[in-house]
């Protein structure tokens, strides 16, 4: 494909996977090495079928066929433009939770402009992004009621106040927008096929940029953690930034701190050889940070001995079954921009944590515990995360893989390499994993453990700076240059023990529209399948399909952000079905099944970005007003499970 075969259609020339030029031979025999000779040609990429990058051709008429043994019978909704949310036929979609919601009684109804911090307080808070279903009673498989646990990862102050950026807000609105970031927990029911909250519940909690929070694991008390605010190293304030999470067997919540840089300001002050090393490394802002929040606050400061940065970027252990115990701050994970953390018991008893560091060219970790998980004893799994060692993936372009010790004192993490202890290791892990020779991956966000064949899925979102001046060439684990519309790899551990140190890899999805030769669907014919963008948060269901929330497919596709099912195994491993599409500004998150995988819960997030308070793009999703990001739940309106020809 050269670039004149493009122009006319409605991609910018830099939008274009460049797929080919050299660019694309070298995606092409990159991938090559990394899948069967079967699957290429069926997929088009030896044969070089495929020239076309129509992206908004309607969804072909699926026809009536026996029903698939994946449980997939869906009908495919077309890609989307539209104002509206779209979702699959026999489908409907109603809003549990928006945006200021009252989360207990005697909180005033959300007005819009005008929420105060109190009120927030108590509220259901902004852009929501991770969605847990967690039952009640605590240990049943109730799909009935239950607690719906979300983080709130940024704010929009543009389109939550008359304002045009950050710097105009008053003290009263960044309360209000640190009132509106970080975690809750809210008891829902299902009464008669509708989702609503419980408002008196006494689960319902929120945890905001001002809770009380502890720090355990390895940084705890070290000196890089004392702040004028906390000066034994041993506490924290607050948690934001909260991106995705995961569910831990023992019903607490892994939340993770990922774009946490944009709230610290002056960085550029900082002249301690550490601590400016690692304020270059993990991106602080040199000068004013995006939110102003250093405008109300000095721990936002880096002038400041109340900077609390260190404090941020990790694992946040919250238990919504237990509203008045301190989140934990655990930092055996170490601290980056962590997308979320998958929790998974192996045959021995032990448990790993999967978690990556969501920027450009950063790493793939995993946590395992030294001790074993007490199934019935769930109190006796609080400090399971804070001992055992912790990994980064090194992916070989053979196909095999390594996971790489971070531990203090062996290899290249000494002293001479400027880590003093196991805290120095855990702060600054970024610099760790750079020198044990750790594989830059395309912006690593989700990963979860497929509960059927117990392989590991990594969503790499995307990545438009590989292989560009000065960055990282394409390699076998991630094979496109510019990568715009991201990649999904599926990692086997070693006899698939979790605890493994070694593993073996394959790339299940190359992303973007199927008519692209630069893609690669498992191998499936590519002629039947929904255009894909920006994979970011997964989940699966009961029988192992893999589900797919997207962030970007606006920008890299000029479609809206959606909902995806693939089979991951059998014959129709690799064909991707849309299940649904969002509305204007906004991307898909959650994504959460109830046991009986009878509803499903998205979390809309951000609705109307790019557009101002006074004159929004969408009024999702009530219809009029300011847009508020939302948690849905789709049901079928037949009452079976979602997937099914509903
Ligand atoms: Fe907040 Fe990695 O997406
Ligand atoms: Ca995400
Ligand atoms: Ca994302």
């Amino acid at each position: 494909m050269s670039m004149s075969d493009l122009r006319g259609n409605h991609y910018d020339e830099d939008d274009v996977i460049r797929s080919g030029d050299g660019k694309g031979a070298i995606f092409s025999s990159i991938v090559s090495e990394r899948v069967s000779r079967r699957g290429l040609l069926k997929a088009g990429l030896i044969a070089g079928v495929g020239t076309g990058l129509m992206a908004c051709e309607p969804a072909k008429a699926t026809p009536k066929t026996p029903l698939s043994p994946t449980g997939l019978d869906f009908e495919p909704i077309a890609p989307s433009t539209a104002e509206t949310l779209m979702v699959s036929a026999g489908y409907e979609a109603e809003v549990v939770l928006r945006w200021g919601d009252p989360m207990a009684r005697g909180v005033p109804g959300f007005v819009a402009g005008s929420i105060t911090p109190e009120a927030q307080a108590k509220s259901f808070g902004y852009n929501n992004d991770f969605v847990g279903y967690l039952p009640l009673p605590y240990g049943s498989d109730n799909s009935a009621r239950g607690l719906l646990a979300v983080n709130h990862e940024y704010v929009n102050p543009e389109l939550m106040f008359p304002i045009k950026n950050p710097s105009e807000q008053s003290k009263e609105q960044t309360d209000v927008v640190m009132n509106a970031v970080g975690f809750s927990v809210t008891e829902i029911e299902l009464v008669e096929g509708k989702w609503r909250p419980i408002r008196a519940s006494k689960f319902n909690k929120r945890w905001t940029a001002f809770s009380k929070m502890e720090i355990s694991g390895p940084a705890r008390g070290d000196s890089r953690m004392k702040t004028s605010e906390h000066p034994t190293g041993t506490t924290a304030t607050g948690t934001f930034a909260n991106c995705s999470a995961g569910k831990t067997p023992w019903g607490t919540v892994l939340s993770g701190e990922e774009n946490f840089q944009d709230m610290y300001a002056y960085a550029e002050t900082i002249t301690d050889p550490a601590e400016k090393r690692s304020a270059e490394r993990y991106g602080l802002s040199k000068k004013d940070s995006e939110y102003a929040w250093e405008k109300s606050y000095d721990r936002f400061d880096c002038r400041s001995k109340a900077c609390d940065a260190n404090h941020l970027g990790w694992v946040v252990e919250i238990d919504p079954f237990d509203p008045e115990w301190a989140p934990r701050k655990r930092t055996a994970l170490g601290r980056c921009r962590h997308e979320a953390a998958t929790t998974h018991v192996t045959r021995s008893g032990h448990v790993v944590m999967y978690t990556g560091d969501d920027s450009r060219f950063e790493y793939v970790y995993k946590f395992v515990s030294r001790d074993h998980y007490h199934a019935k004893d769930r109190k006796k799994n609080r400090d399971l995360m804070d001992h055992g060692t912790l990994f980064v993936a090194k992916f070989n372009a053979d196909g095999s893989g390594e996971w790489l010790p971070l531990v203090h004192g062996v290899g290249p993490l000494t002293a001479k390499n400027g880590f003093r202890n196991q805290a120095d290791v855990v702060i600054d892990v970024r610099i760790a994993a750079d020198l044990v020779g750790a594989t830059k991956m395309d912006r690593p966000e989700d990963i979860e453990v497929n509960p059927v064949n117990e392989k590991v899925y990594i969503v790499c979102t995307n990545n438009v700076d590989r292989g560009t001046a000065g960055k990282a060439e394409p390699d076998a684990s991630n094979p496109r240059a510019e990568n715009r519309h991201g990649h999904i790899i599926e990692l086997m551990e070693r006899a698939n023990d979790h605890r493994a140190t070694t593993f073996i890899w394959e790339l299940f999805m190359v992303c973007g529209d199927p008519e692209d030769e630069a893609t690669f669907f498992a191998g499936y014919d590519k002629t039947e399948l929904s255009p894909i963008s920006c994979p970011d948060n997964i989940c699966f269901d009961a029988l192992g399909n893999l589900w797919i929330a997207t962030d970007g497919m606006e920008k890299s596709m000029k479609l809206r952000d959606g909902f995806f099912a693939v089979p991951t195994d059998g014959p129709e491993r690799g064909k991707l079905k849309q299940f649904m599409a969002s509305v204007p500004g906004s991307e898909v998150c959650g994504p959460e099944f109830t046991p009986d995988g009878k509803t499903a819960f998205l979390a809309i997030q951000h609705p109307g970005e790019g557009s101002l308070f006074t004159a929004p793009s969408t009024s999702f999703p009530d219809g009029s007003g300011v847009p508020r990001p939302s948690v849905i739940a789709i049901r079928a309106k037949n009452g079976g499970v979602i997937g099914s020809r509903g």
